[in-house]
């Protein structure tokens, strides 16, 4: 590890901040937590004690010279990238300062069209053309997942006004694809890679991870530090590399859409987690592999309700995947386990996800005993024929029905799933997790789709629509 990766500049600021035992005559209102209600004066206090503000000595993030540039240098020397920036609205507030900075009103780009809504909110903002690439069909696990250099390239021959290539890697479920090669080849076409990696913070750490898109040519790149690196909800990572990007447009967009009072504890937290991968050794690493082994064990020999899909299936160990067998859909399965206080990732029709941190925390023989008690509960369970809903099909290149500039001018009415097929939907209709889009914004909804909304609905999947069970919005 490189020595200066030891320092915690933004957090020790913090500390010897704290020492100095100030009077506050600035916000926030909690003066450093000595007013707070005191049911969770206990429980918050050491937090509220660094939750500052930016005084004197503790930089200020959207204009950054001191403490926090120095934390964001140290980042970018360790993800190995020409600037990093905190988030401290999620990879949310990433993606839609990075949509922003490379597409102009009216611009076509290529767009994943497995991507997380945040894309989408951005590409609205934006008034962009999108141009959404269907991914390749996964027989073995029946998801649609990653991209390739082949499609890719007939998306840019097609559409070579396109201004920039927004992907998603990896999946949820911890799946990759040769991005080296994507990157080549949308580089042929000098148009910058925008890739949403909210899910691999962690690859920088070496095999048996992934590479991350940071080194295999993605000029700006986003990262949950929240989901798979141990910092808090919402703090994410901001990287740029090369000179494909316009870093003043995308620091105008950070300055929208993030608050203009960052969270001290998230920034610092941010901090924290860069030192916590720079300093994971050789010997951690192989501590959590082995606990990972264990963990795989348990879960795959624990019940006759599911498969643990082999190790390959996920190129990120840190990943587990249960298949539900015939009989059981994978939200029963989920929300027995949740009887149990085992909480997992998410859950689809066939299966649910498991997320490991970087550090073993459960204590396997408890774990199994647990499990015993779940198959105990799934025992009872009434099993039902396996209602195999088709996956609707998307073409491979696909426009929407009507632009965002145009359904700015319209207003949207509300209809009941009956009258629904063939209209244009007014809003995204999203299952969550993991927060894609099965229906897009703006475009003609299919008879399929809606019996796949249905489906879900009836087996228990959760959508962000409040209203979905009776209907959506149209144009
Ligand atoms: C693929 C993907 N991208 C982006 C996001 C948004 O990240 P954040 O919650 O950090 O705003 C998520 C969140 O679940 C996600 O799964």
């Amino acid at each position: 590890m490189n020595p200066s990766q030891n320092k915690t500049p933004l957090y020790e600021a913090l500390l010897n901040f704290k020492e100095k035992n100030s009077y506050s005559f600035h916000v926030p209102g909690h003066k450093f937590g000595t007013v707070f209600s005191e049911s969770g004066k206990e429980l918050f206090q050491s937090i509220l004690e660094v939750d500052a503000t930016e005084i004197t000595g503790l930089d200020d993030l959207h204009a950054a010279k001191g403490v926090i540039k120095e934390a964001q240098e140290l980042a970018s020397q360790f993800f190995e990238s020409d600037d990093t920036y905190f988030l401290v609205n999620g990879t949310t507030s990433g993606i839609l300062a990075a949509v922003m900075s490379v597409c102009r009103p009216g611009e076509k780009v290529i767009v994943q069209r497995n991507c997380h809504k945040s894309i989408l909110h951005g590409l609205e903002l934006a008034g962009a053309q999108p141009v959404f690439l269907m991914p390749d069909y996964e027989e073995d696990t029946g998801r649609y997942s990653g991209v390739t250099a082949k499609i890719i390239n007939e998306a840019l021959k097609q559409h070579s006004d396109a201004s920039a290539v927004f992907l998603t890697y990896p999946d949820y479920f911890g799946r990759v694809f040769d991005m080296k090669e994507v990157c080549e080849v949308v580089h042929n076409y000098q148009v910058p890679v925008v890739v949403d990696e909210a899910h691999g913070v962690h690859f920088k750490l070496g095999p048996p991870f992934p590479p991350s898109s940071i080194d295999l040519g993605g000029d700006l790149i986003i990262q949950s530090a929240h989901k798979m690196a141990p910092a808090m909800t919402m703090a994410s990572f901001l990287h740029v590399k090369g000179e494909k990007i316009d870093q003043s447009r995308l620091n105008y967009y950070l300055q929208i859409f993030q608050s203009s009072s960052p969270s001290y504890p998230l920034m610092a937290s941010l901090d924290l987690a860069r030192h916590y991968l720079a300093s994971f050794s050789q010997a951690d690493k192989s501590n959590l592999l082995t606990y990972i082994d264990g963990l795989r064990k348990v879960w795959s020999e624990a019940s006759r309700y599911w498969d643990l899909l082999p190790g390959g299936y996920s190129d990120d160990p840190l990943k587990l995947t249960l298949e539900v067998r015939a009989g059981l859909s994978g939200f029963q399965v989920a929300e027995i386990l949740e009887d149990h206080h085992l909480y997992p990732e998410l859950a689809t029709e066939k299966q649910v996800l498991l997320t490991i941190g970087l550090a073993p925390t459960i204590h396997l023989h408890k774990l199994h005993e647990r499990l015993e008690e779940v198959n105990c509960q799934l025992k009872k369970q009434p099993k039902n024929a396996t209602i195999s809903v088709d996956q609707p099909q998307f073409p491979k290149f696909q426009t929407l029905d009507i632009d965002y500039a145009e359904m700015s001018l319209k207003s949207a009415k509300f209809v009941e799933w009956s009258y629904v097929a063939n209209r244009i939907c007014a809003e995204a209709i999203v299952p969550y997790p993991p927060g894609i889009p099965l229906i897009l914004k703006g475009e003609r909804v299919s008879k399929e789709q809606v019996t796949s909304v249905k489906s879900l609905l009836r087996q228990g999947a959760s959508f962000q629509n409040v209203h979905v069970e009776r209907g959506i919005w149209v144009f």
